[in-house]
């Protein structure tokens, strides 16, 4: 398990009018393969602007991002430095390797769930598995809602769609801002689960969050305030009521 994901120095701009903003303002931040990181911050602090970066859909104006990912066809590990790659080349790289959950849900209305979950492997020109998709569905709760559309679904069942058609490629990376943003907690349970899952094999997961209970799921939490990063709680060796604990003390200290 090496280093997948190196930041260094991340600052983005927004202009109105003559005034200068930073949504990002100078964060390093480095990833681990396997790793389950959590950013949580106070609303405009900056978190889908970070995410927008590391996802290589928006560009930045200084700063670097790094990674270093299998290479597919060779078993080698391949470098990529967003700073030096054009907007379709980071489109080209983020197919492959790095999959989103966005904060507002973007499945496609008119295309069943098995559709919108197929989509990125025709996207990537992979060869369709359409028994792995139904299996994946029946494995997450999902069975008998195979053929139905979008709307026809809970916000919990579609959140879920959201996140099987994100990881259908097994993508190196998985970016979820605010996955559990508009469900209950049963439902928010269940997603957590599917991820946690995901985790426990191997996904690499960085995950925006104001849920106290979601983030401890995670085993590092970043806080961003103003764009900057202003602290780390590590709870890697943590039970998950210890990890909620701990949190809520370091969350209090930054006035949260
Ligand atoms: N396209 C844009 N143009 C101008 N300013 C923007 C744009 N997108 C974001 N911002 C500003 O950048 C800052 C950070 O926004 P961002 O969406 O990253 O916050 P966030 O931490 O994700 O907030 P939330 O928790 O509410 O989702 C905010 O002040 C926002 O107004
Ligand atoms: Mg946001």
């Amino acid at each position: 398990m090496g280093q997948l994901l190196e930041v260094k120095n991340l600052t983005k701009k927004y202009f109105a009018g003559m005034q200068e903003s930073r949504a990002v303002d100078g964060v390093d931040l480095e990833v681990q393969e396997g790793e389950f990181v959590v950013l949580m911050g106070a609303s405009g602090s900056g978190k889908t602007s970070l995410l927008h970066l590391l996802a290589g859909i928006d560009r930045f104006d200084e700063g670097t991002v790094r990674y270093t990912v299998p290479d597919k066809r060779s078993a080698k590990y391949q470098d990529v430095d967003f700073s030096q790659m054009g907007e379709k080349a980071r489109s080209l790289f983020r197919r492959s390797n790095i999959g989103i959950v966005f904060q507002q849900q973007c499945l496609i209305p008119d295309l069943t769930v098995y559709e919108n979950i197929l989509l990125p492997m025709l996207l990537a020109r992979r060869p369709v598995k359409k028994e792995a998709i139904f299996r994946l569905c029946g494995r997450f709760g999902l069975k008998d809602h195979a053929q139905k559309y979008p709307s026809q679904l809970s916000g919990g069942q579609q959140q879920r769609v959201a996140i099987l058609r994100s990881v259908i490629n097994k993508p190196t990376l998985l970016l979820c801002d605010e996955p559990t943003g508009s469900l209950n907690s049963a439902q928010t349970k269940l997603v957590m689960a599917l991820l946690s899952g995901l985790n426990q094999g191997g996904q690499t997961i960085i995950l925006v969050t104001h849920d106290r209970k979601v983030a401890a799921r995670g085993k590092r939490v970043v806080y961003i305030e103003d764009g900057r990063v202003k602290g780390e709680l590590n709870f890697a060796q943590a039970k998950p009521e210890d990890a909620e604990q701990e949190l809520t003390g370091f969350l209090k200290e930054r006035g949260w």
